[in-house]
């Protein structure tokens, strides 16, 4: 005798199938949303972090970099941009030592006359962004 695979089969199937994938996206939402406190580094944004950030958007920063793989991938990842240049130092050094309008010929960064208190929040908002708990990504120091 064949098995017919009928109507009622692939609608139980259909609703089953679904409300079984719906309730594991719920958890894992629910669980995503718990992590973060732990894992977002939210304990470390202070002011200075704060004005970074509004200048890594008014200098329009991701047009040419990503940050944690999103943005454009002209540029070096800054997720790690900390450990990669030394710190603080390392990173207003950088950013300082840029020519005016870049090197000529070649792909490079231009030089946006930052104040040493912005570039001090570039930085602060840079070290913030490394402290983020990403499970280790980037794989490696280079980004
Ligand atoms: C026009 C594209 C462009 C923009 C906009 C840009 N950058 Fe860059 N940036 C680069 C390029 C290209 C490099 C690679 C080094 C070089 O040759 O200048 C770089 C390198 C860097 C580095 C060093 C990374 C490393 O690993 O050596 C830092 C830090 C940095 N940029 C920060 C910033 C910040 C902060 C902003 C926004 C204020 C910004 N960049 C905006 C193009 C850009």
């Amino acid at each position: 005798m064949s098995q017919a695979f009928t109507k009622a089969m692939a609608r139980n199937i259909f609703y089953g199938g679904s409300a079984f994938f719906i309730l594991l996206f719920l958890a894992l939402t629910f669980q995503t949303h718990k992590a973060w406190p732990e894992r977002d580094n939210r304990q470390n944004i202070t002011a200075s972090v704060s004005a970074g950030k509004v200048l890594w958007e008014e200098n329009n920063c991701i047009g040419c970099h990503t940050l944690l793989g999103e943005g454009a991938y002209f540029a070096p990842e800054l997720g790690n941009a900390f450990q990669r240049l030394g710190g603080k130092d390392g990173i207003k050094a950088f950013i300082m030592s840029r020519p005016k309008d870049g090197i000529p010929g070649r792909r490079s960064m231009p030089q946006f006359n930052f104040t040493e208190a912005e570039l001090d929040a570039i930085a602060d908002f840079l070290e913030y962004v490394s402290g983020i708990d990403t499970a280790n990504w980037p794989p490696n120091i280079q980004g």
